[in-house]
């Protein structure tokens, strides 16, 4: 299965980064902890690239992330050239309050107030840049919601007399190349699923989880995973929960849904879908197909 998605106003969003990018001195690129590469746009990368903006990228959502994948994205992130990786939760004011002066760092030939740091936020839907706006500004500014791709209009606002922010609306690359990234995207819920492939997607969350995580599956839900594969995860969860259908199979569709809840409101543990090293070599493999 290949999960595709590109909304019309994504296009005008390219657009507007593209412009924007000649007027701005530092990108700070929202990613998702949990999935940074699946959760990044490769758009941005070649966009700031071309005018040689370094980039800032938060890993936000490190409170349902695992620490030791976290800590292994820093070090990967920081060893490439004009990239800095900072991992931190909206949800902590401290982590946000550090911010401005780590993007000052990157740009230190800004930031006053004839010449302020001009920052762009960007990112792909509901990695968090609304709720980091209005964290940094401390009032609310973007609409902060969890449906994906909801248009907003591009604002331009002062964190202080120094700095400058300015957001784009909701940037998503136009093809998602692996189809496991789709699959990540929708288990973190980036991208909307509808309830058949939701089931997929639970199926592909029980095969890492059960890869990676395989004592937190059976210390949240109580059965042995031994033998099992993503199917047989969600069946067990279905078992566990007392879901059935009216014949007395399992209602997969109910235990799907519960296992990407648990998931994502960190139920399950601090769980993340990709490492460095897991990463290569499923970009390895796709090269190979
Ligand atoms: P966007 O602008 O990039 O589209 O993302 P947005 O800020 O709307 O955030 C998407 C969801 O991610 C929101 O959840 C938001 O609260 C949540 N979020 C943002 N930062 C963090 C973080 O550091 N940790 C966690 N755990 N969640 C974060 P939501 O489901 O809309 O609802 P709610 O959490 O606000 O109730």
């Amino acid at each position: 299965m290949s999960i595709q998605w590109f909304p019309g106003h994504m296009n005008s969003a390219r657009k507007q980064a593209e412009e924007q990018m000649e007027f701005i001195d530092l990108v700070v690129e929202v990613l998702d902890a949990r999935l940074p590469e699946a959760s990044c746009n490769p758009l941005v990368d070649r966009m700031r690239q071309f005018r040689q903006r370094p980039v800032l990228k938060v890993l936000n959502k490190i409170d349902l992330a695992d620490p030791a994948a976290t800590a292994a994205w820093k070090a990967y992130y920081d060893a490439l050239p004009g990239v800095t990786a900072y991992p931190m939760t909206t949800k902590k004011p401290a982590d946000v309050a550090r911010l401005p002066a780590l993007a000052l760092a990157l740009a230190p030939h800004r930031g006053v107030p004839t010449k302020p740091l001009r920052i762009m936020i960007m990112g792909i839907p509901n990695v968090g840049k609304s709720t980091l706006m209005n964290a940094l500004l401390k009032k609310r500014v973007a609409k902060v919601g969890d449906e994906p791709a909801v248009t907003k209009v591009q604002q331009k606002l002062y964190l202080d007399k120094h700095t400058v922010l300015v957001d784009t609306p909701g940037l998503m690359w136009p093809k998602i190349e692996m189809p496991s990234d789709g699959l990540m995207l929708a288990a973190s819920h980036a991208i909307g699923t509808n309830a058949l492939i939701e089931e997929e997607v639970a199926f592909f969350l029980g095969d890492v989880l059960l890869e990676r995580y395989p004592q937190l599956l059976s210390a949240r839900y109580g059965f042995k995973t031994e033998g099992l594969d993503g199917i047989g995860v969600v069946e067990q969860v279905a078992a566990r929960r007392g879901f059935r259908m009216r014949g007395g199979e399992f209602d997969v569709e109910k235990a799907a849904h519960v296992l990407l809840h648990d998931y994502r409101s960190g139920a399950i543990g601090r769980i993340s879908l990709e490492t460095p090293e897991s990463r290569a070599a499923r970009l390895e493999a796709h090269r190979v197909e």
